[in-house]
């Protein structure tokens, strides 16, 4: 049974050992990050430098919510804005593991910058065990190359620290909770982000309307969660298809975007089974993606795939 007041106490005691002085993490506002930063933090306080990347690739309001949530928990950190390099690296792209790959770089290279500007020694990162057994870790074939992991340029001149790198989601979770970070119950988000809810080219329009697209599904599960409507899914977003289909806007042709709806019920993400929305919430959600971006989105679909044989994200 795992514990995770133990779990914290010898975690603590490890990275007091191992990390010897200046030290960056990370982090991206999610459980895995956030609870590895505050280990770390309660292990070597203000020698931990906790970096936050604007990729240009996160979700609604997440740069400012993330900046309240540090503050409050006392870190050492600061946001780096980078999506003009974000965008001009992927301009082009459509492959998904190029994108992966191009995206967990550019990462690297920023902390890099901010590591050599503290003179720091070592990375701290929050990979939990599914991320590297996905990404090739020795025990099954590469699925996706997750940037935390697969990514790694191999002249990195920083010692890398894993202190998650054994345990599941839940156990990650149940560690939140015990350290009171309020994030503890946050749905995973993708270390490429909305990069690889883009199929096709990741550019600065398609990521505004997969943003917005993510916003309102995200608002209105939340809501018929609250309603006792439905269960609370494990993660439940929209992704953007690059494809075109007719429809009609008034009484006139249109010719628009596609968006579909995930969401799945899952305990570690390495299976998953799509979440049975009722069909008033998925109404809602449809009727507001297609009114909110009337323009460009006049067709919205509901993934109804289990993992296997799909993934949770569609890249
Ligand atoms: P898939 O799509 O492979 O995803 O079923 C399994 C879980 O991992 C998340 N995911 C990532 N997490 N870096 C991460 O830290 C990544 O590159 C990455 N890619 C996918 C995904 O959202 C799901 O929770």
């Amino acid at each position: 049974m795992f514990d995770p007041e133990k779990f914290i106490e010898s975690t603590v005691a490890d990275l007091k050992t191992k990390l010897k002085g200046k030290t960056v993490i990370a982090v991206s506002g999610g459980v895995d990050s956030t609870v590895a930063a505050v280990l770390a933090d309660r292990a070597i306080g203000s020698e931990l430098v906790a970096v936050y990347v604007d990729t240009g690739y996160m979700r609604k309001n997440e740069t400012e919510m993330i900046d309240k949530l540090y503050t409050e928990l006392g870190l050492n950190f600061r946001i780096v804005e980078a999506s003009a390099e974000f965008f001009a690296a992927l301009k082009g792209v459509i492959d998904p593991e190029e994108k992966r790959k191009l995206i967990g770089e550019k990462f690297i290279r920023i902390f890099e910058r901010v590591a050599k500007e503290v003179e720091a020694v070592y990375l701290v990162q929050g990979t939990i065990a599914p991320d590297w057994i996905e990404s090739g870790g020795g025990l099954r074939d590469t699925i996706k190359s997750h940037h935390n992991v697969g990514a790694l340029p191999p002249d990195m001149d920083l010692e890398l620290v894993e202190p998650l790198r054994d345990i599941y989601k839940d156990e990650v979770r149940k560690v939140a909770r015990t350290l009171e970070i309020s994030v503890a119950e946050r749905q995973p988000f993708p270390g490429p982000g909305l990069a690889v809810r883009i199929l096709g080219e990741a550019t600065p329009e398609a990521t505004a309307i997969v943003r917005e697209a993510c916003a309102i599904a995200e608002e209105e599960i939340d809501k018929a969660v609250e309603e006792g409507l439905m269960e609370q899914p494990w993660q439940y977003f929209a992704a953007l298809l690059p494809i075109k289909s007719v429809g009609v806007q008034g009484d006139v042709r249109a010719y628009g975007r596609t968006v579909v709806v995930r969401a799945v019920q899952s305990v570690d993400a390495m299976t998953a089974a799509y979440s049975k929305i009722p069909h008033s919430v998925l109404d809602k959600i449809s009727i507001r993606i297609t009114n909110e971006m009337k323009d460009v989105v006049n067709r919205v679909v509901f993934d109804i795939t289990n993992k296997p044989p799909g993934t949770i994200e569609w890249e």
